[in-house]
């Protein structure tokens, strides 16, 4: 069996032998009492970090994301979203389900939509109509390919939600890549929404857990929801240890990911059946479309895993590969051989 090259998520990664050192030595209390120490400091920094009043921990993105739509939402009210978006097609029909909110997505270049986009699928005030009451922006898009947020965009569509008196939810489970890649603190694209999350265990390499901020009457009904939707865990300092240990130690070092990722997309750029402009290519996702020639992508992957090469295909037509912390240059150069291999073009 070849050595595996895991692709398929930047969530794979495993604590490192001092991140569970740090999980091994933290002070725990009982969080749903209020009084984990570790849990109190994690939520305390990543306040200042996103310059909000208050913030909460909670055990994922999905838990992350839906309580701050059940904090806005009532049912009758309507989300404003692009397509491709996390909340919108990977939590189980959540804000549908959780807070009866109905979702209009847009369609917009690789997750990233205009001020005008967002103003035209406002609804009109009405007897008729939902209530448009919450607009969300994913930051970096997932799967329109790591994309990016212009922070000048972001801040078109905030004018917009100000004046139509819309909630503006930033879903920042890779903020961090984001700010990494282009040099910006993480206030510049939390100071233009109403609420923000972030997840550790994604790029930042813990084992579980995000946060979500905001307001602090905001972050108060998020606390009521998360332990409706049963999110409220005792001794979580163990947990929010790891990511206190991420904040120090993994921030920077995206970087390598992304360069990892480069390197991936203008190795396999080349291959005959494969397209990828690697210019699209801004943070840790690298997608590419698989030709007919090559199989559909399912097929495809599956040739790529006999290989040792792992990578989930996203459509019929598409694959999805993912850097992080526990993937070197060495073995990207590995992915790129065996995706040279499974394409018939060694
Ligand atoms: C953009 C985005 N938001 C939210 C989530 C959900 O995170 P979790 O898997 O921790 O529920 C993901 C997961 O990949 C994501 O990519």
């Amino acid at each position: 069996m070849p050595e595996i090259v895991d692709l398929r998520s930047d969530t794979v990664t495993r604590p490192s032998p001092e991140m569970r050192r740090a999980i091994a030595v933290a002070e725990v209390g009982d969080d749903v009492l209020g009084d984990d120490p570790t849990v109190l400091r994690l939520q305390e920094r990543c306040a200042a970090l996103l310059g909000k009043p208050a913030a909460l921990y909670v055990p994922s993105g999905s838990m992350a994301n839906q309580v701050a739509i059940r904090a806005v939402c009532e049912p009758g009210d309507e989300i404003i979203l692009d397509e491709t978006t996390h909340s919108y097609n990977y939590e189980v029909g959540g804000p549908s389900a959780l807070s009866g909110a109905s979702v209009r997505p847009i369609a917009s270049p690789r997750g990233v939509y205009t001020a005008a986009q967002l103003e035209a699928a406002i609804r009109p005030p009405g007897s008729h109509f939902p209530n448009s009451r919450m607009a969300i922006v994913e930051n970096t898009n997932n799967r329109g390919g790591g994309t990016i947020w212009p922070v000048e965009q972001m801040a078109t569509i905030r004018e917009v939600t100000q004046r139509r008196g819309l909630h503006l939810h930033l879903d920042g489970a890779r903020l961090m890549n984001a700010c990494v890649a282009r040099a910006l603190k993480p206030t510049a694209y939390a100071q233009l929404v109403d609420s923000v999350c972030m997840c550790f265990s994604k790029g930042l390499g813990a084992p579980i857990g995000s946060i979500v901020a905001g307001s602090k009457p905001f972050i108060e009904r998020c606390h009521r929801f998360r332990k409706m939707f049963g999110g409220g865990m005792r001794q979580a300092g163990l947990l929010a240890a790891a990511a206190i240990y991420a904040l120090d130690h993994n921030v920077e070092r995206l970087a390598e990911d992304h360069k990892n990722a480069k390197r991936l997309a203008e190795g396999i750029a080349g291959i005959r059946g494969i397209g990828l402009d690697p210019k699209t290519v801004e943070t840790n996702i690298v997608i590419f479309a698989v030709a007919p020639e090559l199989g559909t992508a399912e097929s495809f992957a599956a040739r790529l895993r006999e290989r040792g090469i792992w990578l989930f295909a996203t459509g019929p037509t598409r694959c999805r590969a993912v850097t992080h912390l526990d993937v070197s240059a060495t073995q990207i150069d590995r992915a790129i051989a065996g995706l040279r291999d499974a394409a018939g073009r060694s």
